[in-house]
């Protein structure tokens, strides 16, 4: 419906989001936060007149509330909205709104507004939704309706926090260390956070969060952005003089990757904001919608045997087919071929893009294998990084042209290798029959698809123009491609690890692999920075080697087991070299996370505050609170001995619950036990007393962990 009130009221999932769109000016969000209950026009009307601030002497006339899209023209003097020309003019737009639509459904409440600026001959379109979970989105269209290209440098979009939010949190990393947050004041000024190598990166941002200081798991009002877009972009913290707090982000285009031709319009990704009392409520708001989407995994997700650390590049069909074998003995549900099958592919120096099944190490294809895999229950998939290419393969031999070039060579390689450009028609094509190929004559299941290098130097030949903006549409449009053809195929998203996880290519993938770090000391807190936006079932979780490949560190196996239970179960550890009675603990291990992955597939996500740093508590609660499944992990030296209690969250408070102790191969913790853990029918508690009171924590040795089971009784 189109509205005339200025003042718009969304609300959903505990969320209210206020709207003002008075004054003919763009869009301002007056409140984005806890829900405000019904409010009539009059209270709206109220709340903007109350919104707005005294501005004294020789004070620029900033606009607050400040508009999505933020303009200079209006007086905006921090981060621009929109930064474009028109050859050289045209700089400093200043739209006017022509229509206000308001639309309600079950799924979300959106405003829609419409602009222009006839002076530039450009339009503008903006789009606040708040989706049913209390998630908010916002994106803008930017049109040039003039006669002559219109280049837009860049477009950020903003949504204002209070004064409250005094701390700010963004997470950084490297490899095999992904998501490691840092923490700082929210002080005068931006802390900008950028990615520039074609994907968001090991170190992306990830979100950009600013709440209360101190805010933690359980506690403190927190905010928090996201960009749900695969290519280059910033997530930003802005805090101005004039007391305007403001979370943005936006593409980044190199120069020339976009410009609009007269008439044409380009849509930004979603900006996606969320909000919670702690962490955990504001994750939920994204999970819930995820997992509210048509498309989201509901089949049980397959347990993974991935041949990577296990043979790296020694394929070879009787090894492999005994790892199959060995792989369904431990109940595993689907077998992925990694990176070292293809056409001269032996190690990491050579043959990305020839996307052919190498005939020395399959003289009779990979048809056998695949067969095998299905004759014993499971699913197969295959590893493609199809983005890429090596400069010592026949692709780049013969088609050079197709490498990407800024004007001075293919530039630097990293791990080998160079970056493949897909928006020449013939390399799509290339890839993509390939693909198909190998995806239809295996009845591949699930393609692994990796990226590991940055676009360093991504100009389009012979031109040279930046084309990474036109890489990372034609990866999203390869990937929508072979869904289409294949119904059913998923995909993960890996990029060196975890260096492509977002929103956007969520869209179109159905997991994404956090990391190649599969040391459970490290994967604990990786996993559970992924989890701010990403719920177990789409984050893959290995059970990796004893001695773990990326950092040489050893952990028993039921440490690694523990951790890997907690997202898209898989196995990593070579289990040809496993002992007897290693593969029975496996096999009870993925049987353990057989029963219980309905539960840590659809549940919340809960982390207690724990007193000590060197406890983790986290868990997964069923949406009717019936059932949860809760695992403390000692990671260093606790403090005190006995560390003390630990809270369950997220129970209900008036039902009461049985804890008991879940340990299927029946060793027992390494560790002393207080005495509750001896009862073998577990103690049984109202749910208030286990929020609010905890339960004793075992002393165990660092890097050990215990399952507790609760189940309303
Ligand atoms: C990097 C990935 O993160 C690994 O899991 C593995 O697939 C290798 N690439 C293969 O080259």
């Amino acid at each position: 419906m189109t509205t005339t009130a200025p003042v718009v009221h969304l609300r959903g999932g505990g969320t209210s989001v206020v709207v003002t769109t008075s004054g003919g000016r763009l869009p301002r969000v007056l409140h984005w936060g806890p829900d405000l209950g019904d409010l009539t026009d009059d209270d709206l009307a109220a709340m903007e007149t109350t919104a707005s601030p005294a501005i004294g002497d020789s004070a620029v006339t900033y606009p607050q509330p400040v508009p999505v899209v933020a303009q200079l023209s209006e007086g905006w003097l921090g981060r621009p909205g929109i930064v474009g020309d028109r050859a050289g003019a045209h700089w400093a737009p200043r739209f006017e709104i022509d229509d206000v639509v308001v639309e309600r459904a079950t799924d979300a409440e959106r405003v829609r507004v419409t602009s222009s600026d006839a002076a530039y001959a450009l339009s503008l379109g903006v789009e606040i939704e708040l989706l049913a979970s209390g998630l908010v989105r916002v994106r803008a269209e930017v049109g040039n309706t003039g006669d002559s290209p219109y280049e837009v440098r860049s477009l950020d979009l903003g949504l204002p926090v209070p004064a409250t939010a005094g701390e700010l949190c963004d997470l950084t990393g490297r490899w095999a260390l992904e998501r490691v947050p840092q923490r700082r004041p929210f002080d005068v000024g931006s802390w900008v956070r950028e990615s520039r190598g074609g994907k968001p990166g090991l170190e992306h941002a990830f979100m950009m969060l600013a709440g209360e200081p101190g805010f933690a798991n359980r506690s403190g009002r927190v905010w928090g952005v996201h960009l749900g877009w695969s290519g280059n972009h910033a997530l930003v913290a802005e805090r101005t003089p004039a007391g305007v707090r403001r979370l943005s982000g936006g593409e980044l285009p190199w120069p020339g990757e976009l410009v609009l031709g007269p008439g044409e319009t380009s849509t930004t990704p979603w900006l996606y904001g969320s909000w919670g009392e702690g962490l955990d409520d504001l994750s939920h708001r994204v999970h819930r919608w995820l997992r509210s989407r048509p498309a989201h995994p509901r089949t049980p997700r397959p347990v993974v045997v991935n041949t990577w650390e296990a043979v790296y590049f020694q394929h070879d069909l009787a090894t492999l087919e005994r790892l199959a074998e060995a792989g369904a003995a431990i109940g595993a549900e689907r077998f992925v071929l990694d990176d070292g099958w293809f056409t001269g592919r032996r190690d990491d120096t050579t043959s990305l893009g020839d996307w052919t099944v190498d005939a020395t190490v399959w003289p009779d294809g990979i048809d056998a294998l695949a067969d095998r895999v299905r004759e014993l229950g499971m699913d197969f998939g295959i590893w493609f990084e199809p983005e890429m290419v090596n400069l010592d393969s026949d692709l780049a031999r013969e088609h050079p042209e197709w490498v990407f070039d800024a004007g001075h060579g293919p530039g630097m390689p990293s791990r080998h290798q160079h970056v493949l450009d897909l928006a020449h028609p013939g390399a799509y094509r290339h890839v993509r029959d390939a693909m198909i190929e190998v995806v239809e004559r295996l009845d591949v299941a699930y393609v692994k698809w990796d990226h590991n290098r940055y676009l360093l130097d991504a100009g389009h030949s012979p031109s040279g123009r930046a084309g990474v903006r036109a890489q990372t549409l034609a990866a999203y449009a390869l990937m929508a491609e072979l869904k289409e053809l294949r119904p059913g195929l998923e995909i993960e998203s890996c990029a060196s690890g975890g260096g492509r996880v977002d929103l956007g290519v969520l869209q179109l993938t159905d997991r994404v692999w956090p990391s190649d770090c599969n040391d459970p000391h490290d994967r604990l807190e990786i996993q559970r920075w992924t989890s701010l936006l990403v719920p177990p079932e789409l984050q893959g979780t290995h059970v990796g080697a004893r001695d773990s490949h990326t950092t040489h560190r050893v952990h028993p196996l039921d440490f690694r087991a523990q951790v890997a239970m907690w997202g898209h179960l898989g196995v990593e550890v070579n289990l040809l070299e496993a002992s007897e009675d290693e593969l029975d603990e496996i096999r009870a291990w993925v049987g353990l996370h057989r029963s219980f992955r309905a539960l840590l597939h659809s549940g919340d996500v809960v982390h207690a505050d724990a007193s000590d740093p060197a406890l983790r508590l986290e868990g997964v609660v069923s949406a009717d609170q019936e059932e949860a499944l809760f695992q403390l992990s000692v990671v260093d030296r606790p403090a005190t001995w006995p560390p003390g209690r630990v809270t369950l969250p997220g129970l209900a408070p008036e039902r009461r619950y049985r804890v008991r102790v879940v340990d299927p191969v029946g060793r027992g913790a390494t560790g002393v036990l207080p005495p509750w853990n001896a009862i073998a029918e577990g103690v049984v508690l109202p749910g208030t007393v286990l929020s609010e009171v905890g339960i004793e924590a075992p002393s165990l040795d660092p890097d050990r962990a215990v399952l507790w089971h609760v189940a309303a009784v």
